[in-house]
């Protein structure tokens, strides 16, 4: 009886082995044994082949190990007490950081305002952002200008692309950089929301000079002013007129931001310039203007609504400064200008 048993299984295990060795034998166990991230193209964000990953330098991961127990820095604070990073030289790994958004597709708006004398700021501004800006990453430039024909035509790199949005000009400077942030807020939901991930705001007269990349993306992002940042409080110059919608007590506030330069996802840099510009219209109702224009409104949204990430002021240098010890880079520049040549 139990012989029967044993004959019946021994059987079925040899029926059950051909069958296996049957149907697994041509398959291709190269599949199998590739890189986990290996996925098929199928959404317009995953643009990483399997042949990108082998070739990357993190596909085996292999950088130095973080050491829980070793500053990255010991001069200077590099997160805020709301435990956002402040991004300066020497406190990140950018090989990883590019890795982690060349696997999301990460694609990056760039917008800038050209209007009338600012003109000649921009071929310098687009020639150095080639070099420097997000290299390696999709750009995407929006150049808003009143003089499309004003705008260089300069060969853009691989995966960049730029597009010129045709404004109208404004008489006063003070209202042409307060409309940007309308012109920002109204840009992205129609169009920029569909088109870019991250969006980075910038003035024209800038100019890069060392590199700028992934590791300033975040869900919102502000730039620490390189002329208050070891100033109190009471130096910041806020807006304070209580009866302004810019208006910040003497005693509230973290850091002075600048006003020429922030960004975020397009989601949050949308709910930053709709504050900016309602917050400028309640003032002009009120037949007033904070004291440092969208700078000052900018300060008060981030006083209420706190940056993800905060930027040295590595990332807005001004040659007025100096040279300090702890700015060990100067990637973005102002530009020397002639105020009288260019606001008229
Ligand atoms: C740029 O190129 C376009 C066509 O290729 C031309 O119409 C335009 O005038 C050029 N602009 C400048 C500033 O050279
Ligand atoms: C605003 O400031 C003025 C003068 O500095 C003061 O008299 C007034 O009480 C303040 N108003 C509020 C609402 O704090």
């Amino acid at each position: 009886m139990a012989g029967k048993y044993l004959v019946f299984t021994c059987l079925f295990l040899a029926f059950l082995l051909s069958f296996t060795w049957y149907h697994l034998k041509d398959r291709d166990w190269g599949r199998y044994t590739a890189f986990p991230c290996q996925t098929e193209n199928t959404g317009s964000n995953s643009i990483i082949s399997h042949e990108r990953l082998k070739d990357s330098p993190l596909h085996r991961m292999l950088y130095e190990k973080p050491d829980l127990l070793k500053l990255p820095r010991t001069d200077v604070m590099i997160a805020t007490p709301w435990q956002a990073p402040i991004v300066w030289d020497g406190t990140y790994n950018l090989d990883i950081l590019n890795e982690l958004f060349h696997l999301r597709g990460a694609r990056i708006g760039l917008s800038v305002f050209v209007i009338r004398k600012y003109k000649v700021f921009i071929n310098d501004f687009l020639q150095s952002a080639e070099e420097f800006f997000m290299a390696g990453h999709k750009v995407h430039y929006y150049v808003f200008t009143d003089d499309v024909s004003g705008i260089p035509n300069i060969t853009l790199k691989e995966g960049r692309n730029m597009e010129v949005v045709k404004i109208s000009g404004y008489k006063r400077w003070q209202d042409i950089t307060m409309r940007r942030m309308q012109l920002i807020r109204d840009y992205i939901s129609q169009k920029l929301i569909n088109e870019v991930d991250y969006l980075v705001c910038l003035d024209a007269d800038l100019k890069f000079m060392d590199h700028i990349g992934v590791e300033i993306l975040g869900d919102v992002f502000g730039v620490i002013h390189p002329g208050f940042f070891g100033e109190s409080r009471t130096a910041f110059t806020h807006e304070r007129r209580n009866y302004s919608a810019g208006y910040i007590p003497e005693d509230e506030g973290d850091f002075y931001y600048t006003g020429c330069f922030f960004g975020g996802t397009v989601e949050e840099v949308y709910k930053l310039t709709n504050f900016c510009h309602n917050a400028m219209m309640e003032d002009k109702a009120k037949n007033i203007e904070a004291l440092w224009h969208d700078e000052s409104y900018l300060n008060k949204y981030f006083l209420y609504h706190k940056p993800t990430k905060l930027l040295s002021p590595e990332y807005a240098w001004n040659d007025y400064y100096g040279s300090p010890v702890v700015v060990k880079r100067k990637r973005l520049v102002h530009v020397p200008k002639d105020y009288n040549a260019v606001r008229d």
